[in-house]
């Protein structure tokens, strides 16, 4: 049976994810071609909306490239590609002037030059920000870009089931477009396009604890897993140090910036801790400050410990850092007088879609670019404020790239088969089966990992796989049964790089194998060697 003309769309490029990775290659692809944005909820539901820090990249008199460089690879403990963190270095302040011709507020110093600050592993002070609400503005100028360009269509409300692949029709691995579900009307489309850039984002719902919004369930990496495309370095899930601890708080970030200006972690008693950690103490790599953390929770029992601006002039504090001021004091917390209680969450997968130096990955017509992901560029741990930059020069490399895709598709094309398509009652299995994995993910797959740790982990995840196939294929689909299938894959692969790579490195840290391998390599899985789809 072929698609009919009602469940059938048609376009160049199809895009799907609306952060900064796939408004910027939206906004470059559709000088030569029609693009059509398919996004899970609203199209500003993003990660990249829910950036505090900035973008990092080379402006200032006293830094230089070798200096970017040579960060991004310490941090990257081994694992970087030197050639993609040349390049992408190389493309920093290209893509900041890209930002501010689009109209981005970023903010000024004094003096008129655009204001940098600094994070961890920062030698230099070289991220340039709007306040600490970078990723919301950002968003807003792409998204006002994206909606005044007739070439661009947006679907909110759409999510992608999964992608199409050649190789279903007898053809070599292609990818031509997805199934995508409007969730409102409950009808799965067929978006038919030359090629199909994933800009999904990362997966930190993976975790019971994380930074991230609701929407980053993985399914980009799930999706283009599921076709047979390499995925990489799923082990090195970021864990941000400092996430606020309060009841009524859910996920929110208090940015590496506070630090960066200078503020100190502090136990209960006051009494700083980082010293006996790192050189750079409370600005030493992500992955040995959320340890430290970690460390000094499970010794003392704490909940939470905490980061002390109060010592900082309190209208520095309040004009640098307003939304994270505002937040905190709608909670009873005066940041200009109290210390933030905080802890460590999930916040960034440093692994994803393996892609050349195009965005690129190894099914043909398929992209991936921004935190789905793995270019070579963040090694075994991301350098903060890396991201957001990857994401806008990989977007322009894969605008470019596309135009030299040649069209693959078949004559008919198979609509969606919605197997028994009973109407589902029974939400609480998808929230009961979404809870568990978070959090046994979070207990045994999280900061310190051991092999038995991980066993477990593998032993629950393939019986929870096996409940969610027979959901999924029985009953009629949802949003929510697609993101719980796709989360319990990158969970299981998660698991799996994590079984794999016998030593400490970057953010994979376990008790088994406590220091480095010689043997330097990335955890590439794909469905030859990896997990059932
Ligand atoms: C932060 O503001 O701390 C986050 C920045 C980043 O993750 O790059």
């Amino acid at each position: 049976m072929a698609a009919s003309a009602s469940d059938l769309v048609e376009t160049d490029y199809l895009v799907l994810g609306s952060g900064i990775a796939g408004l910027s290659f939206a906004i470059d692809a559709a000088t030569h071609g029609k693009v059509t944005i398919v996004t899970k909820k609203a199209i500003s539901d993003t990660n990249t909306n829910w950036a505090q820090g900035g973008v990092a990249a080379v402006l200032a008199s006293d830094d230089s490239f070798e200096q970017h460089v040579a960060d991004t690879l310490t941090v990257g403990d081994g694992l970087c590609d030197r050639a993609v963190v040349e390049g992408v270095v190389a493309e920093g302040p290209a893509a900041v002037e890209k930002l501010l011709a689009l109209g981005t507020h970023l903010d000024r110093a004094p003096d008129g030059h655009l204001d940098l600050t600094r994070e961890g592993g920062h030698s230099r002070r070289r991220v340039v920000h709007h306040e600490d609400i970078s990723g919301r503005e950002i968003q807003r100028a792409l998204v006002a870009a994206v909606r005044a360009n007739p070439n661009i269509t947006i679907l909110e409300d759409h999510i992608a089931v999964d992608l199409l692949s050649m190789a279903k029709y007898g053809g070599d691995a292609a990818c031509f477009g997805a199934y995508v579900l409007d969730r409102a009307s409950g009808l799965v489309k067929t978006v038919v396009s030359r090629a199909t850039v994933l800009a999904t984002g990362g997966a930190g719902k993976v975790y019971v604890y994380t930074s991230n919004p609701d929407v980053a369930t993985g399914d980009g990496i799930a999706m283009a897993y599921r076709i047979g495309a390499v995925v990489s370095n799923l082990e090195f899930v970021q864990f941000h140090p400092t996430v606020l601890y309060h009841p009524h708080a859910k996920s929110f970030l208090i940015s590496e910036a506070l630090r960066g200006e200078g503020g100190k972690l502090r136990l209960a008693t006051g009494e700083r801790f980082m010293d006996g950690y790192h050189e750079r103490a409370e600005l030493g790599p992500r992955d040995v400050v959320a340890r430290a953390i970690d460390n000094e929770l499970k010794k003392s029992g704490a909940d939470s410990v905490f980061l002390d601006m109060t010592h900082l002039p309190p209208d520095f504090v309040k004009h640098r850092f307003p939304n994270i001021g505002e937040r905190c004091l709608e909670l009873g917390i005066d940041i200009t007088r109290q210390p933030i209680p905080v802890v460590p969450a999930a916040h960034y997968m440093c692994g994803g879609v393996k892609t050349d130096e195009h965005g690129q990955t190894t099914i043909k017509n398929l992209y991936a670019i921004g935190e789905c992901s793995m270019t070579g560029l963040h090694g075994a741990c991301r350098l903060a404020s890396n991201s957001l930059l990857e994401g806008m020069v990989y977007a322009r490399r894969a605008a470019a790239h596309v135009r030299t895709a040649a069209a693959l598709r078949p004559t008919t094309v198979i609509p969606w088969q919605s197997g028994e398509a009973t109407d589902s009652n029974d939400a609480i299995v998808v929230a009961l089966n979404w809870d568990e994995i978070r959090r046994f993910m979070w207990s045994y797959v999280g900061i310190v990992r051991s092999d038995k740790r991980i066993d477990r982990a593998r032993r629950r995840i393939e019986l929870l796989r096996e409940e969610i196939r027979e959901y999924y294929w029985n009953f009629k689909i949802t949003s929510d049964v697609i993101e719980l299938r796709n989360l319990a894959l990158v969970a299981h692969l998660i698991i799996e790089s994590a079984r794999r790579r016998k030593e400490s490195r970057g953010l994979h840290y376990t008790v088994d194998y406590p220091h480095k391998s010689d043997s330097v390599h990335d955890t590439d899985i794909h469905l030859t060697n990896g997990p059932a789809a």
